[in-house]
């Protein structure tokens, strides 16, 4: 049994009730752990929305009927922004786990050849470099020396899977080697930093890329298991990453795509 119970997680990158950081925010909040969100500013009203309104009740449950989600605190952050990233931290004085589930490109559903510089940078901006301000920004409120920082990451990284444009895929990789960077200087603190590369779900930043449904039916087609993943399955494979039962687990990439990464034609 995962227990997260007197632990503090800031779940970043949360914007509606479908993305990945909400079902991992839920499943951490059920494993015992206190969450804290941040969303990009300009969705904050949505969010609360989600958390507040009765009639998005139901999808506030917890996992394992562990009651109603109900982080202890949002923050608004431009993870673009070092002052806004510096601002948020000022307000979390204790911190053990901390969640990296924020990605963006202004050109995405330009292929990589035609991506511009400006989209290219910004891309890198928001989608890894964030990691590590994020981590540094966090390292002091890391007091317990067993902290976890988890990040997600797409298969572009590694291989070429061509609609997937904008500069994400160069991002994604960046972010994989920044884990890995970080997994060594966070780990002189006794934290770990891993990485979860998921399989494509229907998110609303996965439906800018272009029709992610036949992404989704396709991959699933051709993976071990045939079936497409559950947001649950990531925040499951999260919680377990940012338990003390991955105590021994630094610098990783964690597959949840029911095994196509390990497919060849
Ligand atoms: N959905 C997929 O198919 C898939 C597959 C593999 C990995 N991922 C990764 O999972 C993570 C979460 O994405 P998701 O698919 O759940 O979609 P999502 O739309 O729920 O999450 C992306 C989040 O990034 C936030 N964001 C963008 N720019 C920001 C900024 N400057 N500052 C702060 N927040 C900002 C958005 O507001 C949004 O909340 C991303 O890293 C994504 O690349 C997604």
């Amino acid at each position: 049994m995962i227990n997260l119970s007197g632990k503090i997680a800031l779940v970043t990158g949360v914007a509606d009730n479908i993305g990945f950081g909400w079902h991992i925010a839920k499943t951490l909040q059920a494993a015992g752990a206190e969450i804290i969100l941040s969303c990009h500013p300009r969705v904050q009203s949505i969010l609360e929305r989600y958390l507040e309104k009765e009639r998005y009740l139901e999808t506030r449950e917890l996992p394992f009927n562990k009651g109603e989600f109900k982080p202890s605190k949002l923050f608004a952050c431009d993870v673009s922004l070092d002052s806004e990233i510096t601002s948020c931290f000022k307000h979390i004085p204790k911190l053990d786990i901390l969640i990296h589930s924020v990605a963006f490109s202004p050109e995405i559903t330009r292929q990589h050849i035609d991506v511009s510089r400006e989209a290219y940078l910004t891309a890198m901006s928001v989608s890894s470099y964030s990691l590590v301000a994020l981590s540094r920004a966090a390292l002091p409120a890391m007091q317990n020396r067993s902290g976890a920082v988890l990040g997600l990451s797409y298969l572009a990284s590694e291989r070429v899977v061509p609609y997937y444009g904008g500069g994400m895929a160069s991002a994604k990789a960046a972010l994989e080697c920044d884990a890995r960077m970080l997994s060594w200087f966070m780990g002189q603190e006794g934290h770990r930093v891993n990485i979860i590369s998921a399989g494509p779900y229907a998110s609303r930043a996965a439906k800018a890329i272009g029709p992610v449904e036949t992404m989704i039916d396709e991959a699933a087609k051709r993976s071990p298991l045939k079936r497409p993943i559950t947001p649950y399955e990531v925040a499951h494979a999260a919680a377990f990453l940012c338990s003390d039962l991955a105590s021994g687990i630094t610098g990783e990439i964690i597959h949840v795509d029911s095994g196509y990464h390990v497919m060849g034609v």
